[in-house]
């Protein structure tokens, strides 16, 4: 359902785990607006402040100052009440009320699925991928993941000194949720023995055991393992690695200091031309798209299409990554 008039207000809300480089999208999307004279309000706390109309006019001055902060200005929430048709039908008339025509939601597949619903509720709706896991099926680039991969593989260098002086191994975990990019890009980048993933469906624990035995047979001082949250169960499986090896073992669980920081550079100005995008699109018509970013361009897709979408971790970057820790 398209607009039959020029749409005068559009609002912007950040929705799901907060990504660094959110920041930067709000900001693109404030000042495209602006610069096409349109109204911009901000939604606060995601879908959970827009049901509690937690809306705010956003100037262009309101978002100076935030291209290089991490987290999301507008606060974030994870919000139940937007899965019943009660909570959709309550947000899309509240978003009416405010004169709202176009909503721009900055959040991963979940988020996407709320602007889905709006847009079947007559608000146009444009969704720009924000998420540290990577995970979204239509588009190589999510806001916050470049970020969170240099976060985590800085702390992993880290705790390989330590790993290295004491001859320990040291088990990783990192954040991704389902989904194993994290795990797989730390561990090509921090030189890991071993990558942990859930797209592999289990691991072979006893070739790990193994694995570490031949190593410190060739002298290797350190062994270290990174492990998607997605797998998880990183302490036991310390605990196991160390009766069966003999090697002393760690376990790092890295946590949400991979969500935090200042955004790269890449997150900053991906983040920003989706956002100036996200606008034109609005300005369009456009209704029920996600913007994408997929072999160097900058692209949309139908919001329905891209949440059929499946992705994969490409074989050959599992192979890459095993070839690598000889
Ligand atoms: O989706 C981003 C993410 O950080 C995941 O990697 C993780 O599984 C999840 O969010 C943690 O969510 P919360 O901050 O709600 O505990």
């Amino acid at each position: 359902m398209a607009l039959d008039h020029k749409i005068r207000t559009i609002g912007v809300l950040t929705s799901g785990g907060d990504a660094p480089g959110m920041n930067a999208a709000i900001r693109a999307v404030v000042r495209t607006a602006i610069s096409k004279g349109l109204n911009v309000q901000g939604i606060r706390r995601g879908y959970h402040g827009l049901l509690r109309e937690e809306i705010i006019s956003l100037t262009a001055r309101d978002v100076s100052d935030t291209i290089q902060r991490g987290g999301t200005i507008l606060q974030t929430a994870r919000c139940h009440s937007m899965r019943s048709v009660e909570g959709q039908r309550k947000a899309a008339g509240i978003l009416k009320k405010y004169g709202i025509e176009g909503l721009v939601v900055i959040g991963g597949d979940g988020s996407f699925a709320g602007a889905q619903t709006l847009s079947n509720l007559g608000i146009n709706t444009i969704g720009i991928p924000g998420t540290i896991d990577l995970d979204i099926a239509c588009t190589e680039f999510t806001i916050g993941f470049d970020t969170a991969v240099n976060t985590a593989m800085q702390a992993i260098d880290k705790v390989r000194d330590t790993s290295t002086s004491h001859e320990r191994c040291s088990i990783i975990e990192v954040m991704g949720r389902d989904a194993g990019y994290l795990a797989l890009w730390c561990g090509i980048a921090n030189g890991a023995e071993r990558i942990i993933m859930p797209e592999e469906h289990g691991y072979d624990e006893d070739a790990i055991v193994e694995d570490i035995k031949a190593n410190r047979e060739r002298g290797k001082k350190h062994y270290i393992i990174i492990n998607a949250e997605g797998v998880g169960d990183s302490m036991n499986m310390a605990k196991r690695i160390e009766e069966r090896t003999g090697m002393e073992t760690r376990a790092t669980i890295l946590g949400h200091m991979q969500r935090g920081g200042s955004p790269t550079c890449k997150d900053r100005v991906y983040a920003s031309i989706m956002g100036v995008k996200a606008v034109e699109l609005l300005c369009e018509g456009k209704t029920n798209r996600v913007v994408g970013y997929r072999h160097g361009e900058y692209i949309d897709f139908d919001i329905d299409e891209a949440l059929d979408m499946k992705k994969e971790i490409p074989e050959d970057q599992i192979k890459a990554a095993e070839i690598l820790a000889l």
